[in-house]
């Protein structure tokens, strides 16, 4: 299933130079499994042809509510009640001023007026340059707008068509996916403050050498993103990795399991779930070498010696807010076999509600997991899928315990 199958999405398109990224926009809803139904204003079709949205929608593009091609001539009735979602992509200023005050003298206006509120939201991704985005008049409108319960997306950074740079350019098209898809999502986790651990660590040797293991860091990370996508606010503590961080995740990033600890042990008092997913490496080096270890020519191997890393997980299942129920913690097993066995010794000894079990060497560095749920009722199993999809169902059965708890 693709995240956006089964929806119908009109995407509007009013005035700004943004218009050249609503074509890539409109190409990434489809390939997400969305229908897409573009509608543009005057002003937005001096920027980009009707055509070339045309071709990438495989449809018809409207853009004057006089348009005559619908039998009842109202296109503005018609085209907003089979949406699921109307998106105006680029917002400009001047279409901003106009929704707020319930004008309607153009169809992608009119449109959004007549659009049923309850049922079909809108979601603006606000386009201009930096002076008008911050204009008193552009703010006020916006807060209003969000007031009247319309969904504004943020703006991005940087240097802007005009030579200027600032806040206000659109969004970029993966960027405005990624908020739609989780804008689709139950918000199951609302008002919860999800901290999630990912990745490996990296124990150094000496300064140009260490040790790590083959986490990948895309279970966590995906956790990290459903979580936000169910409305937590979420911390993601990441090891040495070089993914993305998920849309609205606060990153902090570190090296060795100490750092990860150091981290955790920060955030953790505002945290009310601790999902636990990094592969901390078991011990660390004890003297690690200020210089870099020469290999010696008479052959002589350098002496490591090792000491224990703290099992981060275990010391805060043991803090007085997990005990008391104010902080929910769960913790990954990876193993190579026996996995319900291992799984629930090691939720036992851990001190955890729930512990995820995965076979480690099938999933390291790969797209797709399967997960078992082990806790005081038993085990659960969540069959092989993508990990963002798993990480979803993950989300939703770690809401349902916080519910029922
Ligand atoms: O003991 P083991 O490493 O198999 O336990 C795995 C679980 O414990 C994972 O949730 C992992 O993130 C966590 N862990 C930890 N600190 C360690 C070792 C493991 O938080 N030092």
């Amino acid at each position: 299933m693709s995240d956006l199958s089964n929806k119908h999405i009109v995407l509007g398109l009013s005035g700004g130079i943004a218009c050249y990224k609503a074509a890539e926009l409109c190409r990434a809803l489809i390939k997400a499994g969305a229908t897409v139904q573009v509608v543009m204003t005057e002003a937005a079709a001096q920027f980009i042809t009707p055509v070339t949205l045309q071709a990438l929608s495989n449809r018809a593009v409207y853009v004057s509510q006089w348009d005559a091609r619908e039998p009842n001539n109202m296109a503005h009735i018609n085209l907003s009640r089979e949406a699921d979602v109307i998106l105006v992509a680029p917002a400009s200023a001047d279409f901003m001023a106009k929704l707020l005050h319930g004008r309607a003298d153009d169809l992608l206006s009119l449109m959004c007026l007549a659009r049923p509120i309850d049922r079909v939201p809108l979601i603006l991704a606000p386009a201009m340059n930096r002076e008008m985005w911050q204009h008193p008049a552009t703010q006020r409108n916006m807060a209003q707008l969000k007031a009247d319960g319309t969904h504004v997306l943020d703006v991005g950074q940087g240097e802007q068509a005009c030579g200027e740079t600032g806040d206000g350019r659109m969004l970029e098209p993966e960027e405005i996916l990624e908020d739609l898809i989780a804008f689709f999502q139950p918000k199951v986790l609302a008002g919860q403050h999800v901290l999630v651990t990912a990745g490996p660590t990296y124990e150094a040797m000496d300064p140009v050498r260490g040790i790590t293991n083959l986490s990948s860091g895309k279970m966590g990370f995906s956790i990290a993103r459903a979580a936000r996508e169910a409305g937590a606010e979420v911390t993601l503590v990441a090891g040495p990795v070089h993914l993305p961080t998920p849309r609205g995740v606060r990153r902090v990033d570190v090296r060795s399991a100490l750092d990860m600890q150091a981290a955790v042990l920060k955030c953790v008092d505002a945290a009310s779930v601790f999902v636990a997913t990094a592969a901390v490496a078991d011990w660390r080096v004890a003297d690690v070498a200020g210089q870099k270890i020469k290999k010696d020519v008479s052959g002589q191997l350098p002496q490591l010696n090792f000491v224990e890393n703290p099992d981060i997980l275990a010391g805060v299942a043991q803090s007085a807010r997990a005990q008391s129920g104010a902080l929910y913690c769960v913790g990954f097993a990876a193993e190579s076999h026996d996995l319900l066995q291992h799984a629930t010794t090691k939720r036992a000894r851990k001190g955890v509600p729930l512990l995820v079990g995965n076979i480690g060497p099938a999933t390291f560095g790969l797209d797709d997991n399967a997960l078992l749920l082990v806790d005081a009722q038993g085990a659960k199993e969540l069959p092989h899928a993508t990990k963002l999809a798993l990480a979803r169902q993950l989300v939703a059965e770690i809401a349902r315990r916080l519910h029922s708890a």
